[in-house]
């Protein structure tokens, strides 16, 4: 099929890229402000890939015991291994009790206490590196909807969004940002996956909110969707992402299928054991122990297994035990994993223990924003600047509140925080830009020049293999723990894989629903991002948060407390301070981190 250059177009106010958490969030306020909101999603909104987030949402409610925003606030500081921007860390921690709240009241199906002085009021666990009182006893403060958090709050923002009449298209994959030559970005070409047919959504404001990446890993908590579309196309954009070297890896997903195994397991009780049944996280972190953050537990996994502790054939998992607390606790407050851990493992966590192992789980990095989700980018190597109707928010964005490690919990909180004040943001701008700007026909011909390539005969190589290829090597040479030698090799391996997709084809070629083109597509995404983490990593020669170097084992705030930048063009690399002063508080200052 050769591709006719014809588009269909609407205009909107808003276009708004992703139907997860953080897009519907914002496309909420602009939506209950009577603007034309586009929402455009690569699957139906409610399969989005927050529908996946388990075991709760972090706010210091107290309503378990007495807490406070603060003590979240130096948590987060510590956890990201003070990497975090400490104004934004502040906004999000402060922020977090109203969002929550506004959730409730939206309809979000939260699990009650059912005993104490405040029973019947939203039910809290404990979860990792959360303290009371600037790092002393565990504290509870992670509200939960049984584990399925992310579901309820996927189809409470969904429903209001169809309340507010905001503008579904579903279905529909972003292809490239549309940028004229003052810098505007003035919307997004996309295919409509049905039909096959490219629309150009024409808007003053465009916000992004495409999720992670994690599936450049072979093993991953990530839904097969997340192929960081956004990521790729700032990256077409000529426009930097922001400490892609910072990968989150989940202590527990199930081995090989990857599904996540929440640490709510944790925080209502259970503890990993080694082949030896040796509960093993006290030698790690004799504080926290199995609630110590996820870079520090992960790692301990992974010591055990290179150890030769792990359980199984190849020794290559662990154990984490929950039977003790009972079955009725188990079904009551662990429903999904108990069905997840039946179906993939097949291990009844009520009778036996399930069987985990560290996961691709979370992208630290992103499109770097400011606390208004505005993108920025410096002009000419001078300071940064908002890119003029770019926003980008949730996973796909990095504000940077999370630094070199995300606390559990912080991921559904960032995407409604930074989701209402994106949208509250794009209120204003809307309102001081009032008038369109041209579309560039050139970069709209550009981006429909990248969909046709796919047309052409090209090559003999396979898609899927090139992403399996890529996958591999970024699990291979960038994973828990990294080395010089094995980024740089992985580095030689992936410009391989790169070259070899000049000559990629895909057998079908038809148009209506062409799922062969969209992983693709993807593929022209996921590539980049894989290039940016491991270039991003074999220059950070220091370990910070989840950034581990066995050549390297040490912290270096004399030379590392700051920010990598990557473009695309040359691999380049630049740097910019981290935000160590918060918006009211003193800051935190960089110190040892132990759990
Ligand atoms: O373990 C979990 O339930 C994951 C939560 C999170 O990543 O925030």
């Amino acid at each position: 099929m050769s591709r006719p250059l014809a588009y269909a177009k609407r205009s909107f106010d808003a276009v708004i890229v992703g139907g997860g958490g953080a897009g519907l969030r914002a496309a909420l306020t602009l939506a209950e402000a009577n603007l034309k909101v586009a929402l455009i999603s690569k699957v139906f909104p409610t399969r989005s890939h927050t529908v996946s987030a388990q075991g709760g949402i972090t706010a210091a409610l107290g309503n378990v015991d007495a807490d406070n925003w603060h003590w979240h606030m130096y948590d987060t500081v510590k956890g990201s291994d003070y990497l975090g921007d400490q104004d934004a860390i502040e906004f999000m921690c402060r922020n977090a009790p109203s969002a929550v709240y506004e959730l409730e009241h939206m309809g979000l199906p939260f699990s009650r206490l059912e005993t104490g002085k405040n029973a019947g009021k939203i039910y809290q666990r404990p979860f990792g590196g959360q303290s009371k009182n600037f790092g002393g006893e565990q504290a509870v403060r992670t509200c939960a909807a049984a584990d399925r958090t992310g579901h309820a709050l996927l189809h409470t923002l969904y429903q209001r969004n169809i309340a507010a009449r905001t503008q579904f298209f579903d279905e529909f994959f972003a292809l490239d940002l549309i940028r004229n030559d003052e810098g505007t970005v003035t919307g997004v070409l996309a295919l409509e996956i049905e039909t096959g047919e490219p629309w150009l959504f024409e808007a003053r404001t465009t916000l992004l909110a495409t999720g992670g990446a994690c599936r450049i890993f072979r093993h991953s908590t990530h839904a097969h969707i997340n192929t960081g579309d956004g990521l790729g196309m700032v990256l077409r954009a000529g426009l930097p992402l922001e400490d892609m070297e910072f990968w989150q890896f989940h202590p527990t997903g199930i081995p090989e299928v990857g599904s996540l195994i929440t640490e709510g397991v944790r925080g209502e009780g259970g503890y990993l054991i080694n082949k030896d049944g040796e509960r093993f996280m006290p030698r790690y972190a004799p504080n926290a122990q199995d609630l110590a953050s996820r870079d520090v537990v992960s790692r301990a996994i992974a010591q055990e297994i290179l150890a030769g502790r792990g359980c199984g054939e190849q020794g290559d998992y662990v154990l984490l035990k929950i039977d003790h607390i009972g079955a009725d606790t188990i079904k009551e407050r662990l429903p999904g994993i108990r069905e997840l851990s039946m179906q993939f493992a097949g291990v009844d966590p009520c009778v036996a223990p399930m069987p985990v192992t560290p996961t691709a789980h979370y992208m630290m990095g992103g499109i770097p924003t400011n606390l208004h989700g505005q993108v920025v980018a410096p002009v000419r190597h001078g300071p940064e600047e908002p890119v003029p109707g770019l926003y980008a928010v949730g996973e796909c964005a990095c504000v940077s509140v999370h630094g070199a490690n995300r606390l559990g919990g912080n991921s559904l909180l960032d995407l409604v925080v930074f989701g209402r004040a994106a949208g509250q943001h794009m209120l204003e701008y809307l309102r001081e830009n009032p008038i369109p700007q041209a579309t560039a026909q050139d970069k709209v011909d550009a981006a429909l020049a990248r969909l046709a390539r796919w047309d052409a005969p090209r090559g003999s190589e396979r898609v899927a293999t090139l992403r399996t290829d890529m996958q591999r090597i970024l699990q291979a040479h960038c994973g828990v723990y990294r080395r010089d030698d094995l980024i740089r090799a992985g580095i030689e391996k992936l410009t391989e894989v790169e070259a070899r997709l000049e000559g990629a084809y895909i057998e079908d070629r038809s148009r209506y629903f062409n799922t062969a083109r969209l992983e693709a597509l993807e593929l022209e995404n996921l590539l980049p991002i894989a290039r940016a983490t491991l270039v991003a990593a074999l220059a950070r020669t220091e370990s910070r948060g989840a950034h581990a170097r066995e050549d390297f084992p040490e912290r270096d705030d004399a030379h590392w407390l700051r920010h990598s930048l990557y473009t695309r063009d040359g691999d380049g690399l630049d740097y910019k301070p981290v935000r160590l002063k918060p918006l009211t508080v003193a800051t935190f200052q960089p110190k040892a981190r132990t759990y």
